[in-house]
């Protein structure tokens, strides 16, 4: 189910990826981190863009997906960003995507990023924020169901509206030419943002029905996800990037 899921975040946020590596140049000869690397696919798109002179350092908690990577330009490993210590000032880029929303205290993870970056180095990240998430036509059900996920989510120290703050964040963090794009779709259900959205509410299913979820009620909340008859207003994705002050 996480590998699936992980398929779809992947599908569905590598070409705003790859709008965020161009608008950046990411190119021949770069050092890049890719932190949080999950699936791969930002590894293997970095791998492919910094070519024989370049390098990737792609880590993870869980580096199980990531092992195959391993060459002569991608080396993978297994690093917790909240205790482990990355490499200072070493990195062209540092990417960490659908991460930090996940991770408490997040600017000081954020830090940890923007300390791996060289002066004139880029940081750039991609968050979502859950909080514009709808259901159209709604129901109590999908209401109900949809407080009951952002409760969880917060209960696991989560931060779902984390997208919007991203902005500020990265400034926070001491970054400059920092820039920011949002994009929300509205989709008729069933295609890959609602299945995506359903296979996130069923990751956090256990912790819903521990605070009193009904899971007959997010079966259904689910299935309406799937109905063609609706339409879904997708998490808001956010982009951002800035540079450490210093030579470009
Ligand atoms: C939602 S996935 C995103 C994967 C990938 N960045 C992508 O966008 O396709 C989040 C990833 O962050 C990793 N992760 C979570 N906490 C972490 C931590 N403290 N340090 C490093 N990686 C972490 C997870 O193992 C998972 O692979």
């Amino acid at each position: 189910m996480e590998r699936a899921r992980l398929k779809l975040l992947e599908e569905y946020h590598d070409p705003l990826t790859v709008g965020q590596l161009d608008a950046i140049g990411v190119g021949e000869g770069w050092s890049c981190l890719d932190v949080g690397a999950g699936g791969g696919s930002v590894t293997r798109m970095l791998a492919e863009r910094v070519g024989s002179t370049g390098s990737v350092l792609a880590v993870d908690l869980d580096t199980s997906l990531l092992d195959e990577l391993a060459s002569d330009r991608v080396e993978v490993r297994r690093h917790d960003l909240l205790s482990d210590q990355l490499p200072q000032a070493a990195f062209d880029l540092v990417h960490a995507r659908l991460l930090l929303m996940f991770l408490s205290p997040r600017l000081r993870a954020l830090q940890q990023l923007v300390s791996a970056a060289r002066p004139g180095g880029w940081v750039a990240t991609i968050a979502p924020d859950f909080t514009t998430v709808a259901l159209s036509p709604t129901s109590v059900v999908w209401q109900r169901v949809w407080s009951q996920f952002l409760d969880a989510a917060m209960t696991g120290g989560w931060d779902p509206g984390y997208g919007a703050r991203l902005l500020g964040d990265l400034r926070a963090a001491g970054l400059v030419d920092v820039h920011a794009e949002y994009v929300a779709r509205c989709y008729p259900s069933g295609l890959l943002p609602s299945r995506l959205l359903s296979l996130t509410v069923e990751r956090l299913r256990d912790r819903m029905v521990l605070l009193g979820a009904d899971s007959a009620e997010i079966d259904e909340a689910r299935r309406l996800l799937e109905e063609p008859a609706s339409m879904v207003t997708s998490p808001t994705t956010c982009m951002a990037r800035g540079r450490q002050p210093g030579h470009s």
